[in-house]
């Protein structure tokens, strides 16, 4: 429902702009395209708003932002979007300036960009443009960070047939022996979507062979992201692949299950069906690993959201028994989930405030990563909070039923709280030295 509301609002934006018959002629002073707004868009807007096939991970916005013919009809809603600040997509409102991913615009772009389209979007003169953004190089297979070691690809493609408007799917994989002999230690890793513009974000994880627990399938089907064990990352647009600092590492152990969640996002139709078949590769750490990378996560699953609650807060919190560097936070809720709060409270009772998301989206997986790990020592206890809305007014928006009590469960109609977070602890030993073999 709300897709449709959305492409309603694209028709008639574009619409509006066909009014503004101006010619895209600059008077002076006026801000142009290729002096002003191409620097700010080739920064904040064309890793995702770019020809399908051209970044890497293979998500791509549904519209591309290349050069003025492609951008100019849509100026309006550039507007919009940036005024409101909707895009770039960043759903934290603080800290500032620690992740390493964060998309903000300044006021003063913002000012920019509105002062652009008011004057009639004009294109200026060409030959102020910036030189071509340079994405990241691919190697000649398409990945960022070099030649992965393993590249794992979904057994089967899987067709996302014409009439699919929005899907939210999880497919799994287990590796073979023949795909992965041994354990090993991973210091990076990348995803491809294979949806090209259909691929609104994907979500890995993987968890290690548990003789005697129930199959990743069953687990994820009754718990989701929490059945599917360690988040290796989301992604939302190409090139975000991850790759740890020298010394860290993720094990990798032989018979794991990989997750691949999908979030796939098109407007329905004859002929719109396409078929995928996603990919995660890693790269392999053959240096001495000083710090092993966990992903975890601190959930409530034992909540129930009264029916027509419009601000329901489920809580939840761990006290650390060691050290941890913190790398990445995931806050997962589902249509309901409308903020979360990560709080550290020191040992000696001082508060810090790890990550404020005041406007969640579910729409918008987000990973925050950090630039450089965070100490958080032994003892320190952190709270994450999450708030959610049944109401009807919500429920009506959304798509689901307000006069029901959601628990915690998988589908898109039961809800989640858990607080992903994914750190580093050093080890007893380092591993991969010499004296190991
Ligand atoms: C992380 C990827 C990403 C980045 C970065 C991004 N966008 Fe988007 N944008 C999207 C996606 C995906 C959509 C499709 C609609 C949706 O999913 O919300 C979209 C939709 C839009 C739309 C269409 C909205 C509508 O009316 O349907 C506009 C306009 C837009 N973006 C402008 C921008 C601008 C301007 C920037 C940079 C300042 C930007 N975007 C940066 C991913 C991105």
């Amino acid at each position: 429902m709300r897709i449709q509301a959305r492409t309603v609002a694209v028709v008639l934006a574009v619409g509006a702009l066909s009014l503004v018959a101006a010619p895209s002629q600059a008077n002076e002073g006026d801000v142009t395209y290729y002096r002003d707004v191409l620097p700010i868009i080739q920064d904040n807007c064309q890793s995702c708003h770019q020809p399908e096939g051209q970044n890497l991970g293979g998500v791509v916005a549904p519209m591309s932002f290349m050069n003025y013919a492609e951008t100019r009809p849509w100026a309006r809603a550039i507007a919009h979007k940036v005024e409101a600040r909707e895009m770039p997509p960043w759903y934290a409102s603080a800290p500032r300036d620690v992740f390493s991913n964060e998309r903000l615009l300044t006021d003063a772009e913002i000012e920019t960009l509105l002062s652009w389209v008011e004057a009639g979007a004009p294109a200026g003169d060409r030959a102020d443009a910036p030189a071509p953004r340079q994405f990241v190089e691919s190697t000649s297979d398409g990945w960022s960070l070099g030649t992965p070691d393993y590249v794992f690809k979904l057994d089967e493609p899987y067709f996302i047939e014409d009439d699919v408007y929005d899907l939210n799917i999880s497919f799994f994989k287990t590796l073979t022996e023949a795909e992965l002999p041994d354990d090993v230690w991973v210091r990076g890793w990348e995803f491809k979507t294979d949806a090209g513009k259909v691929g609104h974000h994907m979500c890995g994880f993987v968890r290690g062979p548990a003789p005697g627990e129930r199959p990743v399938e069953e687990a994820a089907a009754e718990e989701g992201a929490a059945g599917s064990g360690q988040l290796l990352t989301c992604i939302a647009e190409g090139a975000e692949a991850v790759m740890l600092p020298d010394g860290y590492g993720l094990r990798l152990e032989a018979g794991s299950t990989l997750t691949y969640n999908m979030h796939y996002h098109k407007d329905p139709g004859e002929g719109t069906g396409i078929w995928t078949q996603p990919e995660i590769a890693f790269f392999v750490e053959d240096r001495p690993v000083r710090y092993q990378v966990i992903n975890d996560s601190i959930g409530n699953t034992g909540f129930e959201i009264p029916p027509g609650h419009p601000n329901y807060r489920i809580g939840m919190s761990r006290t650390l028994d060691k050290d941890i560097q913190v790398l990445t936070y995931w806050p997962h809720a589902h249509l309901r989930g409308t903020a979360s709060r990560y709080t550290a409270i020191y040992p000696d009772g001082r508060e810090e405030l790890l990550l404020d998301v005041p406007e969640y989206d579910q729409g918008w997986q987000e990973t925050y990563k950090y630039k450089e790990p965070k100490l958080l020592p032994e003892g320190t206890r952190i709270d994450i909070s999450f708030w959610y809305d049944n109401s009807e007014e919500r429920g009506a928006r959304y798509d689901f039923r307000a006069s029901d009590t959601p628990g915690h469960g998988p589908r898109t109609d039961d809800e989640m709280s858990l607080g992903f977070i994914g750190y580093a602890v050093e080890l007893d030993e380092p591993a991969n030295t010499t004296d190991d073999d």
